[in-house]
């Protein structure tokens, strides 16, 4: 693999790619594929139309919000309907300013350089990408010592799509230079029926609506949940029952996966569970949560914590997270509730 490689498609294992291209042949390809995010969606029609008509690049793009919702999806149908190339790379693949500055000087007029985690990138790689943003324009110092001197080249005009499930890691000239920032929010039961639909079509795997439902019911408003849980409850319509996805079918198969009515499996309980019984229901520090059931604080933050808040089971405190009543009731433990005294 060549280094320019390594920069841009990251190290993937063989089965991860396997895994991919399953990936790959679900994703949307062009904004009429995308369900749901309506607001969204015109937001960047007006971008692409405001800037085909202008013949310009489009203006640097950000999105934001928790893992799994089309960040990716939605950057790669950018460049589809701008019909331009997209190069994918991310954060903490892009270790020095030179790597860095070799793939900008790759990029052709209105490519789109995709960065994955773009919260991740070193200082020093930041320095070099605000000017590449801002002027369309790479410094580079050449020489060493006395004679050592700064030259300035002149980059294509390009876009800079950002993809980050930690906003608040960015700092604030980087995230200054992206002219568009969108919040990805969670799916609607409708988009995700919609999305697990089409993607049984896709997989060829016979599903009634009412099992497409069940499984958007239960996929944490997540078109990668929906689209993970299909594969399983397809797994097990073949296995143990006629191959058809009924909702009967679809609820067995969940249940049997551990993904209660909710979608939460048994990470999220356990979360919820040590918040209640081993500290009263909160307030408790991430980290002491984390600890306490030997998961990484990062993994409950981006993927766990963003839905238990959406469904109203958590809050954020300032001095720590708390189970609501509803998380309580939830999981039948309605009898440990005790009103909270509210000190702020
Ligand atoms: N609006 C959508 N319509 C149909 N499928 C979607 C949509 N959004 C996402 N998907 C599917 O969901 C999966 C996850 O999407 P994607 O990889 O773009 O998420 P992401 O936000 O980049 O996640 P991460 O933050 O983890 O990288 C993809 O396989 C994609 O096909
Ligand atoms: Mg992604």
């Amino acid at each position: 693999m060549s280094d320019e490689d390594r920069l841009i498609s990251g190290n993937k294992q063989p089965d991860e790619n396997a895994k991919k291209s399953v990936d790959a042949a679900l994703r949307p390809r062009s904004l009429d594929d995308i369900y749901g995010q309506e607001q969204l969606v015109e937001n960047l029609r007006i971008l692409i139309e405001a800037a085909k008509s202008r013949s310009e690049a489009l203006d640097h793009i950000l999105f934001y919000g928790p893992p799994g919702l089309g960040k990716t999806s939605l950057s790669h149908v950018m460049a589809y309907e701008m019909g331009v190339n997209i190069r994918v790379t991310a954060g903490p693949v892009i270790e020095r300013a030179g790597d860095l500055a070799a793939i900008l000087t790759n990029l052709r007029k209105g490519d789109i350089l995709f960065i994955d985690e773009v919260h991740r990138l070193g200082r020093a790689v930041e320095e070099v990408l605000y000017p590449a943003m801002e002027d369309y324009a790479l410094d580079i110092v050449v020489g060493k010592g006395p004679s050592a001197r700064n030259i300035r080249l002149k980059l294509p005009r390009f876009t800079v799509i950002g993809a980050t499930t930690r906003l608040a890691l960015m700092t604030a000239p980087l995230r200054a230079r992206f002219g568009a920032v969108f919040r990805m929010d969670f799916y609607d039961i409708e988009a995700l029926t919609h999305i697990t639909t089409r993607a049984a079509g896709m997989l060829t795997v016979p599903i009634e609506e009412d099992g497409a439902i069940e499984i958007a019911r239960r996929a944490r408003g997540t078109p990668r949940v929906a689209l993970r849980l299909l594969r399983r409850v397809r797994d097990y319509a073949q296995v143990r029952a006629d191959g058809i996805i009924t909702q009967d079918v679809a609820g067995e198969a969940l249940v049997l996966l551990g993904v209660d009515e909710l979608g939460l499996d048994e990470i999220d309980h356990r979360v919820l569970k040590t918040i209640i019984e081993n500290f009263g229901g909160g307030p408790v520090g991430l980290e002491t949560i984390a600890a306490s059931i030997s998961e990484e604080a990062d993994t409950i933050m981006d993927v766990y914590e963003p839905y238990l808040l959406q469904l109203g089971f958590l809050e954020r405190t300032p001095r720590g997270r708390t189970a609501t009543h509803r998380a309580y009731q939830h999981l039948g433990l309605d009898d440990l509730y005790r009103e909270q005294p509210r000190l702020f």
